[in-house]
């Protein structure tokens, strides 16, 4: 009815609109006063955490594209190897596991069969579980060793919007936590980072009140056939989940791209007029990355491309090269997908709409997958 969807015209609208309450609540109660993260919730011993040697992370859609963005994270705060993986690809390729080995399988509803088998199989090796999850009391948390809750809120329409953003969020967490307990030569960058994260929900905040002219692009491009989608370091699984979005929702041959693949191959589908949306990193800290995007938009835009271009506020790099500039917010690198991720979600939604599709149940997609 009109009220659950609390005056919005589908959940997807209204869930996109929470988000800074559900990244909040997310965070609520777990960074303590001094500024350390508690997460008494992870029932895992802070001796058995210093013993892990390898992380692997399980998901399906969205929650596997949180997964590969917690993978630049993990690794660069704990220094920790970490894996990413399709669950349902994972048990069929004989994975490595063993006890020292963190699974954490990603779950939204908690009821995903291709996850559980694939947490299922990891226990069987010997691997502690981890589950980050949406759903109290589902079956993937409670076949887990340890479980960390989002706070999103329950979510109704089938495509994810709130849930992933918590994933991060949560993912996120786990990652500083494990560099807290273990102790590695990022803690100042940590205490700052976990800082960061507790200002995040208003950045969030802030990327909603401008998407008016988001939304205006979107119908624009109701009649094309293809959007394609770059990105680099986390800005890479932010095009993916870009793609699959459109896929999902407006049923459009959507795809995301690392950028410095461009040339190996995808260029090749650039003719005039195809939309671009391009996810460019900050400029300040791994300025060359950024530098190096700056070339692609220019590459793509030189044949014929139509450049959807998400920088920061302050960027003027892009500017002469972006047909549609989309401003975030600044933010540290890592958690750049946090406020990047959001324009994709309303692009999406609004497309959409434009096309008649209907928002809330795409065709052919259920809201969880219990079967694999
Ligand atoms: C998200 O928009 C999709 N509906 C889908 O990719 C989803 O993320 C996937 O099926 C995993 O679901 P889960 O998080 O409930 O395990």
């Amino acid at each position: 009815s009109a009220a659950e969807k609390g005056g919005y015209d589908y959940f997807m609208l209204k869930e996109i609109a929470e988000q800074p309450k559900a990244v909040a609540d997310t965070l609520l109660g777990r960074i303590d006063p001094s500024g350390s993260l508690t997460l008494d919730e992870v029932r895992i011993s802070p001796s058995e955490l210093r013993e892990i040697d390898k992380v692997v992370i399980v998901a399906c859609g969205t929650a596997f594209h949180a997964g590969l963005i917690a993978k630049y994270a993990i690794e660069h705060w704990t220094r920790i190897p970490c894996e990413v993986e399709l669950a349902s690809e994972f048990r069929y390729r004989d994975p490595i596991l063993d006890g020292r080995s963190l699974v954490i399988a990603i779950s939204q509803s908690g009821e995903t069969m291709d996850t559980l088998m694939a947490l299922r199989h990891a226990r069987e090796q010997g691997s502690k579980v981890l589950a980050i999850c949406n759903t109290n009391g589902s079956t993937i948390p409670r076949e887990s060793d340890a479980v960390l809750y989002t706070h999103a809120g329950p979510e109704v329409a089938v495509a994810s919007t709130k849930a992933f953003l918590t994933q991060l969020v949560a993912c996120y967490l786990v990652a500083l936590y494990l560099g807290q307990v273990r102790g590695t030569k990022w803690g100042d960058e940590i205490q700052a980072v976990i800082k960061d994260l507790s200002r995040i929900s208003e950045e969030v905040e802030r990327v909603l009140e401008t998407m008016e002219p988001v939304r205006a692009l979107a119908r624009t491009l109701a009649g094309k056939d293809t959007v394609l989608f770059l990105g680099r370091h986390v800005g890479y699984p932010v095009a993916l989940e870009g793609a699959l979005k459109l896929k999902e929702l407006a049923y459009m041959h959507a795809e995301g791209f690392a950028a410095g693949e461009l040339k190996h191959g995808p260029i090749a589908l650039i003719e005039e007029d195809v939309p671009v949306v391009v996810v460019v990193p900050s400029p300040r800290g791994r300025s060359v990355l950024h530098d190096k995007i700056v070339s692609n938009i220019q590459e793509i835009r030189a044949r014929g491309a139509r450049t959807i271009v998400i920088a920061e506020e302050g960027d003027e790099a892009v500017v002469p090269y972006a047909d549609h500039l989309i401003r975030i917010p600044a933010t540290p690198t890592l958690l750049q997908p946090l406020v990047a991720t959001v324009p994709l979600q309303v692009f999406a939604c609004e497309l959409a709409t434009a096309r008649g599709n209907e928002v809330d149940q795409p065709r052919n997609l259920a809201k969880s997958v219990t079967v694999e």
